[in-house]
């Protein structure tokens, strides 16, 4: 059984055998591999892609499915705790796929949880079977990801999509572009986790100046819903729009256009029937991803090569997250942090603690 909350709980060995494992999937009949396995899938925040895809999966597993879209129809709205929450459900299913808005909330959810926790995007945090589908596309594109560049354009600060993928791309060493204005630029918890791994990567308010470098294009939607501040959303809502004419021919061949969807402006439909536009068939890669998770999230595949964490986990009552989004704000939560190079983090959030 293992738990799938964050991009950095897997080895670059362990990343390609879910990969593998997904493109098998992806070729076969589907088995009904979960037969008499329930599925519950908890979002505390909407979702059409992933909740839908993770259910489309289950259900081509042979899974029965629980669950709820939203947390206005759950006991939550009577005040019931999250931890109360993830008890109930772990005695009526056998793995839960859970979205929540609060940073740290699946980290915190399988501490509590006896049965394996998917996390389905927690706050700006992470999205890791998000991750998952879109180094799936990229290497069933290109054959390989190792040394690709890799351009995010929009909401880094926010986009828990980018957080998961730039740090999962650092085991393939490759080039990364970030392109946002100053106040929704990538954080410094990315920075520097990518400066540790000596990862090259560059910071840039326009993405004409790295088009033509590039093979990724990865546009992310500015998230209205994250912004404490709306005049600060206001002034770089539409900062970002792509369109035929300012892309086809400025760029390689083969240069692939992915978004984690949904889109709002950031790319013209005039864009979707070119040769780079590769979104769709992304969201839709998350089947396969999402059925190789599933499997090995319940035991019913193995891993060949299992990681043994590399962090050092430890409990200090006398440090605390300053992250005011992070879940040991909202929970009684311990005290717990990692270390890496004499830097303390959350264990739940990953945030550094100054
Ligand atoms: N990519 C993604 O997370 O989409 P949804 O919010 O629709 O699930």
């Amino acid at each position: 059984m293992r738990d799938f909350l964050s991009v950095n709980d897997f080895s670059k060995e362990e990343l390609l055998e879910i990969l593998e494992l997904a493109s098998e999937l992806d070729t076969c009949e589907n088995e009904k591999l979960l037969d008499e396995k329930i599925v519950s899938t908890l979002f505390f925040e909407p979702s059409t892609r992933t909740r839908l895809s993770f259910e489309s999966a289950a259900y081509r597993l042979g899974a029965k499915i629980l669950g709820f879209g939203s947390p206005d129809s759950t006991s939550l709205k009577k005040g019931e705790s999250l931890r109360d929450t993830i008890k109930m459900i772990e005695g009526y299913s056998d793995v839960m796929v859970m979205r929540h808005f609060i940073e740290g909330a699946a980290r915190f959810a399988s501490e509590i949880s006896s049965i394996p926790v998917i996390n389905a995007g927690d706050g700006a945090n992470e999205h890791p079977s998000q991750t998952l589908l879109d180094l799936y596309t990229i290497k069933k594109r290109f054959g390989d990801i190792a040394g690709k560049k890799i351009a995010f354009v929009g909401d880094l600060k926010y986009g828990r999509t980018v957080h998961s993928l730039s740090k999962a791309l650092a085991n393939f060493k490759c080039k990364l572009y970030f392109i946002a204005p100053d106040i929704i630029q990538i954080p410094d918890n990315i920075k520097e986790f990518l400066k540790r791994e000596s990862i090259d990567f560059s910071l840039h308010s326009d993405y004409s100046e790295i088009l033509e470098d590039i093979d990724v294009l990865y546009m992310t939607r500015i998230q209205r819903e994250r912004f404490e501040d709306s005049a600060e959303y206001e002034k770089v809502k539409r900062v970002y729009q792509i369109n035929q004419k300012e892309i086809v021919g400025k760029v390689k061949e083969n240069m692939i256009i992915l978004h984690p969807l949904p889109r709002v402006d950031e790319i013209d439909i005039d864009l979707d029937e070119t040769k780079h536009a590769l979104y769709f068939e992304q969201a839709k890669n998350g089947i396969p991803v999402r059925k190789a998770i599933y499997l090995l999230a319940l035991g019913v595949k193995q891993f060949k090569n299992e990681k043994i964490s590399k962090y050092l986990v430890s409990e200090n009552n006398k440090i605390f997250c300053k992250n005011t989004r992070c879940v040991t704000h909202f929970e009684k939560t311990k005290n717990k942090f990692y270390e890496i190079d004499g830097n303390k983090s959350c264990y739940y959030c990953g945030k550094e603690i100054e």
